[in-house]
């Protein structure tokens, strides 16, 4: 196994892949032997306990090859969850590969301040869906809610697709492809919910590997950060009074999205910060 993790000669155990491939990602990743473990465990089906407790069992030819190819590529700083195919968001698991963002935690946030606001058969509207994880997560807390999901990108569509179908909300989700709202007829959502790009492309240097190098950029980035908060609350008309919009904002990025809103004609109805004390969820009423 060239450059990959070396195992002693002979058939390997489940510790000596273990001790391998923690020691071909330690300066790669933070916690190596944790990393090592979920790999060996996702190729042999095995919770991280059950390794440990087998660990003087040989593992078969292929599955060791398999692992030396999952601990390469995660030295590469591929993300963990295009590793797996998959990450938790709101306690479910979501098909994700890289087409699609990575769900993140603060993300969870935005749900819980949707979930506050849709009522009994509302319409709702996320823009720029990427995994469908808050459209999806919206549908199975609110079954009463109908749902709109539109991205650019086809792969993100296709990813979405797949995640409702797993969750049994294909026929209650419509997925629409559409730069923003075009394409969508204004005054029909009682509720429209975004975590757009929101990074600025100068961050670009600066970011972790697995974000810079392997997510996809147009899920990441809108010019000065700023650029799709300014095209979205431009649209101001597209929300009639009363009707709700609320976006996922980037860290010290409150300030700036407010005077955004507040130009595109909404009022500021709340602020919701995450566990971090960073504004994350900005909700806004059209008027
Ligand atoms: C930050 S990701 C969010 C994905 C998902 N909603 C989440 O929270 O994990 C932003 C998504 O917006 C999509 N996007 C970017 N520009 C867009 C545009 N002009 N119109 C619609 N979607 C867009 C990207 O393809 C990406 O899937």
């Amino acid at each position: 196994m060239p450059d990959g993790p070396k195992p002693p000669p002979g058939a390997a155990r489940i510790v000596d892949l273990l001790d391998a491939g923690q020691e071909h990602l330690a300066g790669s990743v933070e916690q190596p032997r944790r990393e090592a473990a979920l790999l060996l465990g996702e190729v042999l089906g095995l919770a991280e306990a059950q390794l440990y407790a087998r660990a003087d069992d040989d593992v078969p030819e292929q599955a060791a090859v398999s692992y030396g190819q999952l601990v390469r590529r995660r030295a590469d700083r591929v993300p963990m969850a295009y590793l797996l195919g998959r990450r938790e968001f709101y306690g479910r698991t979501f098909a994700v590969d890289p087409r699609v963002l990575i769900p993140r935690p603060e993300t969870e946030h935005l749900v819980e301040s949707a979930l506050n606001c849709i009522g009994d058969g509302a319409w709702v509207l996320d823009v720029g869906t990427g995994s469908g994880c808050i459209a999806v997560t919206l549908a199975l807390e609110r079954p009463d809610s109908r749902i709109v999901a539109t991205d650019l990108s086809p792969g993100a569509l296709a990813v979405a697709a797949a995640n409702c179908r797993e969750h049994g909300v294909g026929d209650r989700v419509r997925l629409v492809r559409a730069d923003l709202l075009a394409a969508l007829r204004p005054g029909v959502f009682d509720v429209v919910v975004s975590n757009p790009p929101y990074v600025d492309v100068g961050e670009w240097p600066s970011l972790m590997p697995e974000i810079r190098d392997h997510e996809p950029p147009e899920a990441l980035f809108a010019g000065d950060g700023l650029a799709f908060y300014r095209r979205l609350f431009a649209a101001g008309s597209f929300l009639h009074a009363g009707q709700r919009l609320l976006v996922e904002i980037g860290k010290g990025q409150l300030d700036a999205a407010r005077e955004l809103a507040e130009q595109g004609g909404f009022e500021e109805e709340w602020v919701v910060a995450d566990l971090a004390g960073i504004p994350r969820v900005l909700g806004l009423t059209g008027s």
